[in-house]
């Protein structure tokens, strides 16, 4: 069967638009006002904000800062979100920067010394860090202390300097790629997990109340349902419905305007779009159901390997479509069911389980 997999660059801007859990300028205006500022309010991750509620109730007790938190998991299940609840609840000042935008040690330097007494650093895309800017991270959140080199050439003299206690919350969609010596020295670890679509429709329903959005329980478990376990995604979603709801019905986004707008941004009802399936399609047809390499994968279907990796892949597998084995990722039956192409057991596969 002849195969397409000729796709114009404009095509792959307006499906990533859409489905993409990652940050885009859209958002901006309306991430801000959707983000829970108090634990109460953060929908999900129970088991981490069981345990986060233990370690900010002995720390505020015992007047202390919180041990340092690495946040790890895919973009837009809130990591962010939840830095700025930490800040919140323990009631104190929080400094927002990125891995990238940190350029040299001295710009660490500057940040960790105007921090106050028990601020929050907030380090997003850490696993980005230049590794000379991560160590001055080392001794500064072992000891709060930092060595500054004084002059330079044989007259350079290296001076200890203390740094008032802090707390470094660090976020990643990467965690495997940071080094284990910056890894070590978090003391609490938290991988946040892709969301039920119960908990979204309870998050889109939230959102709309907030916005002023008219919604009704089949309308919030459509979009909830059709989000890949992403509330980046379900707000965004949230968004275009309102718009299919005001122009095409009476402005109350029901079940049946969740299933129009979906059907017009080609999106299944699992929430699969064109990217998700002319990937399963290429592991299918092309390499008969598996495994692939995650490079080849991504060079064949015309995307980035991190990409797919990170945003892709997580929801993928959480629905049982793809597994990955060490000698690359397979399709599963039921991937095959859902692209209504016969599975006739795959050789390649079962050799490996
Ligand atoms: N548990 C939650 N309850 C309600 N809303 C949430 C929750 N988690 C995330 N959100 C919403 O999803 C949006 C994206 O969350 P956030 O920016 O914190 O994700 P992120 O993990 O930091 O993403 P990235 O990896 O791209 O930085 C926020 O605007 C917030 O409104
Ligand atoms: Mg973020």
């Amino acid at each position: 069967m002849a195969i397409d997999y000729e796709y114009s660059d404009e095509e792959f801007e307006v499906e990533n638009r859409m489905l993409d859990a990652e940050y885009s300028e859209n958002d901006a205006d309306t991430e801000i006002s959707l983000r829970p500022k108090r634990l109460d309010d953060y929908i999900g991750q129970d088991k981490v904000k069981e345990n986060l509620k233990i370690y900010i109730a002995a720390a505020r007790e015992r007047k202390e800062m919180l041990d340092h938190v690495l946040l790890y998991g895919p973009p837009g299940l809130g990591k962010t979100t939840l830095a700025g609840i930490i800040a919140s609840e323990m009631n104190v000042n929080i400094r927002v920067t990125s891995g990238p935008a940190i350029e040299k040690p001295g710009d660490l330097v500057a940040m960790l010394t105007n921090l106050g007494e028990n601020d929050i650093l907030f380090i997003d895309e850490i696993h980005r860090l230049q590794r000379s800017v991560e160590e001055i991270l080392y001794p500064a959140m072992e000891d709060y202390e930092i060595d500054i080199v004084l002059g330079k050439g044989p007259s350079a003299r290296s001076m200890r300097m203390k740094l008032p206690h802090f707390t470094l919350i660090g976020a990643t969609t990467r965690a495997g790629q940071l080094s284990t010596p910056l890894r070590d020295r978090f003391g609490v670890l938290f991988k946040l997990e892709l969301y039920t679509p119960d908990e979204l429709s309870s998050i889109v329903s939230r959102s709309a109340s907030i916005l002023g959005y008219e919604i009704d329980k089949g309308g919030a478990y459509r979009i909830a349902s059709c989000s890949r376990g992403t509330p980046r995604i379900a707000n965004r979603l949230l968004k275009r419905t309102r718009d299919f709801a005001q122009i095409k019905g009476d402005g109350i986004i029901s079940d049946k305007i969740a299933r129009i707008t979906l059907d017009a941004l080609e999106i299944d009802h699992l929430g699969l779009d064109n990217v998700d399936r002319r990937m399963l399609e290429t592991i299918i047809k092309v390499y008969r159901g598996g495994p692939v390499g995650l490079d080849t994968l991504a060079a064949t279907v015309g995307e980035e390997a991190v990409t797919i990796e990170d945003v892709y892949e997580p929801y993928l597998m959480q629905i049982g479509f793809l597994s990955r084995t060490p000698r690359g990722r397979c399709a599963t039956s039921l991937a095959y069911d859902h692209l209504g192409i016969p599975f006739g057991g795959n050789d390649n596969q079962t050799s490996l389980i």
